[in-house]
């Protein structure tokens, strides 16, 4: 009897230019464009794997880290699994040789090697190595930027994960989600010099999810009416810069739309805190380190950048790395690495 199994594995990535805000949650069309970084080594991946057998007791089951999750039915997982079996149905019907796959139920298996839902996207790596197993599964055809229409619908940021290097999603205008999709902006080894740390500030739970932090920022947030006149401009300009390996045009721009967007979270109403002092001060340094060397060099050395948390992500190019890592540890001494509270770790 063949085994029909499928393991896939997908990277975090780290926005330049934030997605906050939906306006359509169940769809979960945003409410502007976004564009991130896919980190490309090996310590902030999820991998999944799923299996189809027509012995399985009914219904579809998933573990996540080794628990089981429920999968909710109407829920974004199971929007997801409907999805890509609906096309993998399709394609039975039209090729009646097929396994019907499509009709068994599944068994799914989840890994993240890092801290869940702590500020590091953990949602979008997961929701992305899903989609891509299951589509490995089911043999489906279609392209990632296709994929990328369904993992959005697992958790938004995810579209993005299903590419390397350089991405953006596009917000899109039609009602029914079908032209809101992540695209390439530019391959990894088109600027192999672009390296990004993380500052691993809390491993812990964030205190507001990003469903609800945005669902109450749409509602209540004048400022946020402003930041989508400004963010067309900024996705243009930021694309250009990574396509002309402008670093000083691309940390501007990420530093000031991280700016923005906490700005944002402390305009709503409560207001929602992602970052602490230690991020804030971890701000200070890079601005300092930057003012230096804009007088030494006339370029800037670092971009700092924060999710919905206090964990910092610095890009920076690879020579200039160095002096990064070892200024930071120079003001924050840690012992000890990554998964440990405050944990610094390097990659591309
Ligand atoms: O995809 P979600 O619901 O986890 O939201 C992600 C939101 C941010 O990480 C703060 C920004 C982004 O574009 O990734």
């Amino acid at each position: 009897m063949p085994v029909y199994e499928a393991t896939a594995t997908a990277p975090v990535n780290i926005a330049c230019i934030k997605y906050w805000g939906k306006r359509d949650t169940s769809l979960i069309l945003p409410t502007n464009s976004s564009l991130s970084v896919t980190l490309d080594q090996d310590h902030l991946r999820s991998t999944t794997t799923s299996r189809a057998d027509a012995s399985f007791e009914k219904g579809d089951r998933l573990w996540l880290n080794g628990t089981e999750e429920s999968i909710k039915e109407g829920g974004r997982l199971a929007v997801c699994i409907k999805e890509l079996r609906g096309w993998r149905r399709e394609m039975e019907e039209k090729d009646g040789g097929l396994p019907k796959l499509s009709s068994w139920p599944l068994r799914i298996a989840s890994y993240n090697n890092f801290p869940t839902a702590a500020g590091l996207a953990s949602s979008a790596s997961g929701l992305a190595a899903l989609v891509a197993s299951l589509s490995q599964l089911y043999e489906l055809p279609q392209t990632p930027s296709e994929l990328s229409r369904i993992a959005r619908q697992g958790s938004g940021s995810a579209c993005r994960s299903l590419f390397g290097g350089f991405v953006a999603w596009r917000e899109g205008k039609l009602a029914d989600g079908s032209d809101s999709l992540a695209e390439e902006v530019a391959p990894r080894d088109h600027w192999p010099e672009m390296h990004a740390l993380i500052c691993v500030v809390s491993d812990a739970k964030k205190g507001t999810s990003s469903t609800s932090g945005m669902q109450r920022t749409v509602e209540t947030s004048p400022l946020l009416q402003h930041r989508l006149k400004v963010v067309p401009d900024r996705m243009d300009k930021i694309s250009k810069a990574i396509l002309e390996k402008d670093f000083d045009t691309f940390a501007q721009i990420t530093m000031a739309d991280s700016n923005q967007f906490h700005a944002v979270c402390l305009d709503t109403s409560p207001p929602i805190f992602y970052l602490n002092d230690v991020s804030r001060s971890l701000i200070a340094l890079i601005e300092e380190l930057n003012r230096a060397a804009m007088l030494t060099t006339g370029h800037l050395v670092a971009a700092y950048t924060f999710d919905a948390g206090p964990n910092c992500v610095i890009y920076a190019l690879e020579p200039t790395m160095r002096l990064i890592i070892s200024t930071v540890n120079r003001f924050f001494p840690q012992e000890g690495h990554f998964p440990d509270p405050f944990g610094l770790f390097e990659g591309q």
